[in-house]
């Protein structure tokens, strides 16, 4: 019986409280760290769990931490990215609302483990409220003793923060985020150098989505192996998953790790509003490559998405019936990146511009054959050619909704107007 470690208090108003948090076990896992555990033995554990970023990435978290360095004089610094602007992804802002204290015992476990005496959590400027819970429950972690100096008497010191960011997509990417959090522009860096090498303020950095961070509690409390029991060995744990779209019943939905996607839409979300036909569904996030309804009988986790040609992403899964315009739905998609585009590369800065005009015309029926190659085109020569994946993010959807439905988009053509009488 898969038991919720994430969610379970999610509903109750008083959960956000220290108190409530402390008469349920919270801040154990910490107390355990600080008392019996040294940093390496943390990164050991978490490595031993196969915990995976839950940010988009799935790089292996203990891994990450492992690349700090150890015996530098320079500060380190645990950066939780709270900035979730992926379309479609609403997990983050969940956990913060109804549990906290969780995702803070999580960063301050992070920080033990990468000898960091200083946190900030990064969180999406449209994010206000949360972002006060936040600050709220920082100020209960010092007032208990659980953040400052010589935390709980053992000689640790750690302080944390929050930041707000001005509503850009790109600063949730880590290295656009560490720019904006030093001041400026978020434009992203090339890497190398890594930020777990050369991050904030030119030291090492380790960010961490905050879905990760709220999984490190219970693995150190509970233990890898019970975390790796969890969902498949190579990427186990807990999951969130978001679903949204044409369901009967979207939300956040805790499953283990591995969940069957068409279960996760006919059971957890009540299968296909209206009871249409399902047309096609975004597993990860709206920059991974969509899947048609036939292809919904997939186990939602890194690898089993990764061997049919998407992703899992940020776990956004949007559902589409019968009745979504496939241009439409692309159209809306590239308007979001072009506008989100930073402009630093030329190939992402011009490139979903020109995607989004291309997509326009197509959808009112006044493109030619041409324009639909050409969009193609458009979109391999932004992919793989930016410094952040940015740019893959908006050229993927394209590939894939031209791969999947090319069709719908040749019907367009010449038609002088959508043929399923969409937005245009
Ligand atoms: C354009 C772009 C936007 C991103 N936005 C987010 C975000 O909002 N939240 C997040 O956790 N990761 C985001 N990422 C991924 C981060 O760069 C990074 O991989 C992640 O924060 C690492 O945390 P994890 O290892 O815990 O997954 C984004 C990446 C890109 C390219």
């Amino acid at each position: 019986m898969f038991e919720k470690v994430l969610t379970q208090h999610i509903n109750i108003p008083e959960s956000q409280s220290i108190e409530y948090y402390l008469k349920h076990g919270g801040y154990q896992a910490f107390q355990k760290v600080l008392k019996s555990m040294s940093p390496d033995e943390v990164i050991e554990e978490v490595k031993a769990s196969n915990l995976r970023g839950r940010g988009g990435a799935g790089f292996p978290t203990g891994v990450k931490w492992g690349f700090v360095p150890k015996d530098d004089s320079k500060p380190h610094y645990l950066l939780v990215n709270a900035d979730e602007s992926e379309p479609g992804t609403f997990k983050d802002r969940l956990l913060i609302n109804g549990n906290p204290h969780l995702v803070l015992e999580g960063a301050m476990i992070a920080s033990f483990a990468i000898r960091s005496n200083h946190s900030y959590i990064y969180i999406r400027g449209e994010f206000v409220k949360e972002a006060r819970i936040l600050e709220k429950a920082i100020q209960e972690a010092y007032d208990k003793g659980f953040l400052g100096k010589n935390i709980l008497g053992t000689g640790y010191n750690l302080d944390m923060a929050v930041h707000r960011g001005a509503g850009a997509y790109i600063c949730g990417e880590e290295t656009g985020l560490i720019e904006s959090l030093e001041g400026k522009r978020g434009w992203p860096r090339i890497k190398p150098p890594f930020p777990a090498i050369e991050g904030y303020q030119h030291s090492p950095t380790i960010v961490n989505n905050v879905e990760t961070l709220a999984c490190v509690p219970s693995i150190i409390e509970r233990g890898a192996s019970w975390f790796k029991s969890i969902g498949p060995e190579q990427s186990p744990g807990p999951k969130l998953y978001c679903l949204s779209g044409h369901v009967k019943r979207p939300g956040v939905y805790e499953l283990p790790m591995g969940t069957n996607l068409k279960e996760i839409i006919y059971e957890d979300g009540g299968g296909i509003l209206d009871d249409k036909k399902l047309k096609a569904v975004i597993p990860g996030g709206s920059s991974v490559p969509i899947l048609r309804a036939d292809e919904i009988d997939v186990a939602m986790d890194f690898n089993s998405l990764a061997a049919i040609g998407t992703m899992l992403g940020s776990a956004g899964t949007i559902v589409m019936h019968e009745d979504t315009c496939m241009v439409d739905a692309l159209l809306n998609l590239l308007h979001f990146y072009r506008h989100e585009s930073c402009g630093q590369c030329t190939p992402c800065r011009e490139g979903t511009n020109w995607a989004e005009k291309i997509l326009h015309k197509i959808e009112s029926g006044h493109a030619t054959e041409k324009d639909v190659e050409l969009l193609g085109e458009v979109a391999n020569h932004i992919n793989f050619r930016t410094i952040c994946p940015l740019g893959d993010a908006a050229a993927m959807p394209i590939q894939s909704f031209l791969k999947k439905f090319g069709d719908e988009f040749r019907a367009h053509v010449g038609v002088g107007h959508c043929p399923l009488n969409s937005r245009l």
